[in-house]
């Protein structure tokens, strides 16, 4: 079951790609960093026990979360295609373009929580220009309530986020997507460190720091492992298709296996500060540091609003917020925008105006499910929380698990090592044996483990 030795020329002889090394560093990195530092990391690692869940959540990423970044951009770059083409072309007529397919569909379900959350984003940067935000803790909640909950606000903001994407996408892979992140990552860090040292500096910040760092072993349940897992593969934006995608525009002499680690690092970096800029603020105002998701909206502006300079701290925090979010969004479009163009052969365009178009249309009802359509609920959740949870916690997980099989087994050594080395011009002999043995047994074992356990089928 061997594909071709030698890699396919690009599908179509003008496809675009990212112009320099660091740009396509910026734009992968763009698309890891996002709501998911910001809005589940600090929520996610509240509920857990802290520090326990952090440690579970950089063994993920490790083991399972960088060897399959790996495989993702090397299957892009090789296949110079969509995430569902790249597949039919590097082994046609075989079952495996159905990642593709599940990859294009979880954009798509991503994408119509996601653009909800980062409209309310958009939108509480004007809030929190205007000074709106600037009010008494309790009434933060009945703000935030409003935000979400209308049917028209939540909506406009929403199609904001979308546009904001498109007008990006649509610019193309260079032109576009390179030259706007490369301008907003750095943005984003120094807006990072602001927040970071303000919290820092607060008296009693101490105690926000250990609760990140001071391990407490006794809350690991299976059902935190899942989190951390599905955490990990939301996080580096693995197991949809996103990285196929970006290592198709990646140059033949990029170091794949370098870039993805140093995306891995940098954006767990960057969770790490999220969360150091949020807990030492948290505890010295005497808030709950397990609020969830409502950490964002109400515990940090309530936060925010305590302190000396806290107005132009909260502007600071949401634009960071914002930023983040669309870096991670104009990657999801992209998967769509991709296959669109190369499959319909659309223009960059009209494949745009058309993913657009759909997402508005996918995202509606689930924006709204957080307030008019409340009452529609599938396993006892709203259409939010189902799409949130069903992406982390099984779409990308399982999408990884067949990534990791397809590059452990269907290739052969030589192909992956070829691969990694960029034909031997590079020294990644032991990097490619390393992840021959990660991709082919401990990612899969790892992840149909945290599965089969979940649903009760091994006992831990
Ligand atoms: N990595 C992004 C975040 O942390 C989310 C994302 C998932 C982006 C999948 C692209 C693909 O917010």
């Amino acid at each position: 079951m061997r594909e071709p030795e030698n890699t396919p020329k690009p599908a179509t002889p003008t496809r675009d790609r990212f112009r320099s090394s660091i740009g396509a560093l910026a734009a992968t990195l763009g698309s890891a960093i996002g709501l998911g530092n910001i809005w589940k990391f600090p929520s996610l690692a509240g509920q857990n026990g802290g520090a326990t869940f952090v440690l579970l959540y950089l063994l993920c990423v490790l083991l399972v979360g960088l060897p399959v970044m790996i495989a993702e951009l090397t299957v892009g770059r090789r296949a110079r295609a969509n995430a569902v083409h790249a597949y039919e072309r590097l082994t046609p007529g075989k079952p495996w373009k159905l990642i593709g397919v599940a990859g294009v569909a979880s954009a798509f379900m991503i994408m119509s929580f996601y653009t909800a959350v980062a409209g309310w984003v958009y939108a509480y940067i004007a809030k929190a220009a205007a000074g709106s935000l600037a009010v008494k803790a309790d009434a933060l909640g009945g703000i935030f309530g409003a935000t979400v909950s209308g049917n028209f606000w939540p909506l406009f903001w929403q199609w904001v986020a979308i546009g904001v994407v498109g007008a990006v996408v649509m610019r193309g892979v260079s032109g576009g997507i390179e030259r706007a992140i490369k301008r907003l990552m750095p943005a984003l860090l120094v807006l990072l460190l602001v927040c970071d040292i303000r919290a820092l500096s607060l008296p009693g910040a101490w105690t926000g720091v250990s609760y990140l760092f001071a391990p407490d072993f006794s809350k690991v349940t299976i059902g935190v492992v899942l989190a951390a897992l599905g955490l990990a593969f939301f996080k580096l934006s693995i197991g949809m298709g996103a990285m196929t995608t970006y290592g198709s525009y990646m140059d033949p002499s990029e170091n794949i296996p370098k870039t993805a680690l140093r995306v891995a690092l940098a954006d767990t970096a960057v969770s790490l500060l999220a969360g150091l800029a949020i807990f030492p603020a948290v505890f010295a105002f005497g808030f709950q540091p397990n609020a969830g998701a409502s950490l964002l909206f109400i515990t940090i502006p309530a936060v925010f609003a305590s302190m000396p300079f806290g107005r132009v701290i909260t502007v600071v925090f949401f634009t960071l917020t914002a930023i983040a979010a669309t870096g991670a969004m104009i990657s999801l479009m992209e998967v769509v925008v991709a296959w669109l163009g190369e499959r319909f052969r659309l223009s960059r365009t009209r494949a745009t105006l058309a993913a657009m178009a759909a997402m508005a249309v996918v995202g509606l009802p689930v924006n709204l499910s957080n307030g008019s359509l409340a009452g529609i609920k599938v396993f006892g959740k709203n259409l939010f929380d189902l799409l949130d949870y069903t992406t982390s916690n099984i779409m990308l997980p399982v999408g990884g698990l067949f990534i990791a099989l397809y590059v452990g087994w269907v290739w052969s050594y030589p192909t992956l090592r070829a691969a990694l080395s960029n034909h031997e011009q590079l020294n990644n002999s032991r990097v490619s044996s390393l992840m021959h043995g990660l991709l082919r047994y401990v990612a899969p074992a790892a992840i149909a483990a945290i599965f089969l356990s979940c649903i009760g089928l091994i006992k831990v």
